[in-house]
């Protein structure tokens, strides 16, 4: 029987090896930012250097705003951004830059993570998409 991650993560009582496992071996790009309106990144993976050519060392305290330029589509980063104040999910496609300055289009998730009674935090996974 498949368990549920809860239980998993419970069971093994390794939750965050197994977290930590997961984040630096994902295909996908995983950023964590604090959940102010700033969104500083507190967590870069390795996928995010592949994805991006950033590495984690130095996005760390940057915004991921990093990735935007002049056709990033203002409509996808205002829905971002009120979804965000309102402490919601969003998923969405936008044109993002590359370190090197190279566009491409960005598929993205972001949701909310609560911690502690007060500390939240955004985790964003993020992948090259060739279709809007
Ligand atoms: C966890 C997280 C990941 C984000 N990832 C991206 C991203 O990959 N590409 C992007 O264009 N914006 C991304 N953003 C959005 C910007 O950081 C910022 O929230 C957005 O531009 C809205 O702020 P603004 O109204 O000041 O522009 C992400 C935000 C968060 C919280």
């Amino acid at each position: 029987m498949i368990k549920s991650l809860d239980k998993v993560l419970q069971d093994t009582n390794l939750n965050s090896q197994t977290l930590k496992a997961l984040a630096e071996n994902s295909f996908d790009s995983v950023l964590i930012t604090d959940a102010t309106a700033r969104t500083k990144i507190l967590y870069a993976n390795k996928a995010f250097k592949n994805l991006t050519g950033y590495s984690p060392a130095e996005v760390l305290g940057k915004t991921p705003k990093i990735l935007q330029g002049p056709a990033t589509d203002k409509k996808v980063i205002a829905r971002l951004a009120k979804t965000l104040s309102a402490g919601g999910r969003f998923e969405g496609k936008a044109i993002n830059y590359k370190k090197d300055g190279t566009p491409f289009l960005m598929h993205w998730r972001v949701v909310p993570v609560k911690l502690g009674k007060n500390t939240n935090v955004w985790l964003a996974i993020q992948r090259e998409t060739f279709s809007l």
